[in-house]
Order: structure tokens, then sequence, then C-alpha cells
């Protein structure tokens, strides 16, 4: 059943271009929660969606907005919170003691300037767009303050948005201190707001902790701002999938799907092909040429970047990689920190291990490994290869079985592959080793000195048959 709210007062999207306040911008993230219900030795906050941390998606999104500055107010398991994230631009301030929302972010206080307006934000509410922030951070100035309220058809555990009869916002209820009455709201606060710092510090410094929970609640000072008669004005969520928080590890696999189907909306509307847009994960970020196609259960993690064309197949990982217009990845490959040229065959089941580099038309099949490697124009290793710490030529043909031994123990050493080389099946090219061009390697050769241009090298036993040679006879036969 749909939510009804009273939206007099009420902006979805901002019909025309509202005031712009160019006071500086503090973002405060509180994230000091201690999230039990993960039953985890990581911090909530700490918890991944779609392989980010949950304070790190955060921590992005409110530097889109490119604000003054942004503080991360933590508690519980703050050191380990800290060091996760400790490249961050961003300053930390401990809230020692747990005692409410308000008192997080007064501890953070003192270090904005009264000049500012602050966009208070979770830490363990990830989703949130940056559109929607700047569209509430507009609606914020020396006079007003603004509100993210979202509709639940359940809203059970959210403060509920307390109107007038004529649809102003007068204050927030938390749900343990709300009449039956107001229970009955289901316009709620999502917990995001945005204020002048300098009223803000005064509200603040006013909590009283009289309430149900004996918390000082960031949610009254939106009645001390109708006192002092600011203008509040409330931001509905079109999609409350935006202000989500993750409690437990049902929610957090909520929020997964969400961001899921977000990405695949995303590329679709961008041209590409999903299978099945609920059976593709993007970690990171995936950026296609036109025409792409990707099939189910794949996975893409850092920076992917696939051209015009690129097919991946069922059941692919591909992670910090670039692959050419025109090439094929089949199912179930492997590609990490690979850069693949165009119109290649990949697969199926084959692995690039980093560094991995192909030019055009290079055919990789099954059961191959390329590590360390590069392999120029039209070179093929179809069936079961190791190719390791080589530089392979152009139209080199690896046989099946082939193994390139890079590893002395010790040591990783380099082989160096002409153009137009074949290697036969089963063959061992010892490292350090050179192969001159259209060099031909006998199959089951183990070859450990420099293999000549052009010729036929044969490095293994030669066949014998042993004329009168009579099989052993069990006795008794
Ligand atoms: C809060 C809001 C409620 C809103 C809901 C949305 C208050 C009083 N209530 O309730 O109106 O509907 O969020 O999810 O603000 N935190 C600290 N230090 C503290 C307490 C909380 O850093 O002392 C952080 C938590 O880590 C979390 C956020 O503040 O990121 C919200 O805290 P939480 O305890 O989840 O608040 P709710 O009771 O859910
Ligand atoms: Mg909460």
């Amino acid at each position: 059943m749909k939510a009804k709210v009273n939206k007099a007062r009420t902006r979805t999207r901002a019909p025309a271009a509202p005031a712009r306040h160019s006071a500086p911008l503090s973002v405060v993230i509180l994230a000091a929660g201690e999230g039990k219900r993960m039953k985890s030795a990581l911090p909530k906050v700490l918890q991944q969606v779609a392989g980010k941390a949950l304070l790190q998606h955060v921590i992005d999104t409110a530097a889109a907005l490119s604000p003054a500055a942004i503080q991360v107010v933590y508690g519980h398991g703050g050191e380990q919170v800290r060091a996760a994230l400790a490249q961050e631009r961003v300053s930390w301030t401990l809230q020692a003691q747990r005692l409410g929302t308000g008192h997080a972010l007064q501890v953070a206080m003192p270090q904005v300037p009264d000049g500012h307006r602050v966009l208070v934000l979770y830490g363990d509410v990830p989703l949130i767009r940056a559109a929607t922030l700047r569209e509430l951070v507009a609606l914020c100035g020396p006079r007003s303050m603004s509100l993210l309220t979202m509709s639940m058809p359940d809203p059970d555990g959210y403060g509920r948005i307390v109107r007038d009869a004529r649809g102003r916002v007068r204050r927030i209820v938390e749900q343990k201190d709300a009449s039956a009455r107001e229970r009955a709201i289901r316009e709620c606060n999502t917990g995001v707001l945005a204020a002048p710092a300098g009223a803000l510090r005064r509200w603040l410094t006013e909590l009283k902790p009289d309430n149900a929970q004996g918390e000082y609640y960031l949610t009254d000072t939106i009645a001390l701002a109708v006192r002092d008669r600011l203008a509040v004005t409330p931001l509905l969520l079109a999609d409350a999938g935006e202000a989500l928080g993750a409690n437990d590890k049902a929610q957090l696999a909520q929020l997964e799907a969400l961001w899921r189907s977000r990405v695949a909306r995303e590329l679709m509307l961008a041209g590409v092909t999903l299978v099945d847009p609920a059976r593709v994960d993007v970690r990171g970020s995936l950026v296609c040429g036109s025409d792409v196609l990707i099939d189910v259960n794949t996975v893409f993690e850092g920076h992917v970047r696939l051209g015009d064309r690129v097919r991946i197949g069922p059941g692919c990982v591909v992670r910090d990689s670039e692959i050419d217009a025109g090439t094929q990845v089949h199912a179930h490959c492997v590609i990490e920190q690979a850069r693949i040229g165009a119109d290649c065959q990949i697969g199926p089941f084959a692995r690039f291990r980093p560094t991995a580099t192909l030019g055009r038309a290079v055919h990789i099949g099954n059961f191959v490994e390329v590590k360390n490697s590069s392999m120029a124009d039209g070179s093929k290793a179809n069936h079961l290869a190791y190719v390791g710490d080589a530089d392979v030529g152009g139209r080199v043909n690896i046989g099946a079985g082939t193994i390139i031994a890079n590893y002395d123990g010790a040591n990783k050493h380099r082989t160096r592959i002409a153009d137009d080389v074949h290697t036969g099946s089963n063959s061992v090219l010892v490292a350090p080793i050179t192969v001159g061009a259209g060099a031909t390697i006998a199959a089951g050769s183990t070859v450990t000195a420099e293999v000549p241009a052009g010729k036929l090298t044969v490095a293994r036993a030669r066949q014998v048959t042993v004329e009168n040679w009579r099989r052993p006879v069990k006795p008794g036969r």
C-alpha cells in the first residue's frame, strides 16, 4: 500500500531552481554505532557493499559535493575503522561515549566554523545519491534548514515527521516516544539533514536526554528550529532505498541487491545488454563501449573497460582490466590486471594474472594461464598451457601442454619467443631462454638452451623399438 504523505511543503524534485547559498559546506558523518547485530569482528561501517566499506561509500558520496571538510564521528572499534580508511581526506572525531545522535554531532561541532552549513550523514547508509544531497543542501541557508524524509509502508523503528494542519514540519518524534496517533504517521526521518552551523551549535547545547531512551536526540533540533522561526524544508525521497541502512547481514544483502539493480540499470540505459540484470555484480567502475553483451553470473572488480562489441560469457570474473573492441570472452574466465587487444578469443576456462598483455586477434583457450607476459598479434595458446614471464611475438602457436618453466625455485626468469614460432605439444621451455623466429620445437621437448631461428629443435630421447623383447609372464600361466 502506498503511504500517504502531506506534500504541501514537500519537494520531491525541486520544481524551480532553489535559492543557492554559497556558505561553505561541512559534512559530518555519524559512525559511532556498534553494529552488534552484524555478529562480526569487523565494525559495522567496515562491512562491505559492492566490495567497498559502507563508510567508504558515504565518504565518496560526500566528497562528490566538494565540501570544505568531511568529519567522521567514530566510536566503538574506531581504531580499526580509522586504520582501514587512513588514506581518506577526512578528519576523525572520537565520540567516547555513545549518548545519542545529538551528542555525536555535538562532539564534531567544535571543528565546524559558524558560517558553514552542516550536512549530517550516517556511516551505515551507503546508497544515498550525491544528486539528492545537492538538492537537500541547496534548501539550507542562514535562516533555513532542510530534512530528508521518506515514506515507509512499515515505519516501525523510525522517527516520525510531525506536521501541522498546514503541512509544515513541526518536530520529529522517535518511535519509542510516539503516541499511537504519531506512530500511524508514515513519513519518516532518514536522519540526513542540513542546517546552518551557528544555529545548530546553539540547539545542540539545548538538547536534553529526557526521553524514552535517555539519549540526546539530534531530531529534537527540528522543534528548536521551528521555535527560532527558521524554515524547515523537508525533501521527500522518491526512492526510500537510498536511505536504507544495514543492521544485520540480511539487510546488508538487501543493500547489495539495491546497488546491483542500480548499476545494472545504468549500464542498460547506457546501451549494454545484460542477459540478466540480477546476475551481474559490479564492484568498482565498469565502462563499456557500444553493443557490449554481459552474460550471467559475472563479477567486475576495480576499474574495468570493455570496448565496442565485447562479449563476456557466463561465470567470468574481470578485475582491473581493459578489453578492446570485438573480443569475446567465453565462459568461466578469470582476468586480472590484463590488457587484452581487439578481436581476441578468450576461454572458456582461461586465466590471466597481473600484467598479461595481448595484441590483436590472439586466441587463449581452455586451461591456459598467462602471467606477466605479452603475446603479439595473431598468436595462439589454445589448450592447457602456462605462459609465465614471457615475451611472445606475433603468429606464435603455443602447442597444447606447453609449459614455460619460469621459476628455478628461487628466481623468476624471462623467456623470449620471436615471431612465427611453433612449440610442440607438451614441450617445456626452461627459462631464461630465447627462441628464434620461425623455430619449431618438437613435441615433448624440454629445451634448456637457445633455440635457433627457422629450424626444428628436438630435445627428447629418440624413439627405439626393442625387437626381441617379451613381456614378463605370471608363473603358472
Ligand atoms: C535515528 C533517528 C531516527 C531516524 C533513524 C533513521 C535520532 C534520535 N533518531 O534513529 O529519527 O528515523 O535514525 O535510521 O536521531 N550514532 C553515533 N553516536 C551515537 C548514536 C548514533 O554516531 O551516540 C550514529 C550511528 O552510528 C548511526 C546513526 O548515528 O550511523 C543513527 O544512529 P541509530 O542508533 O541507528 O539511530 P536510530 O535509533 O535508528
Ligand atoms: Mg538506526
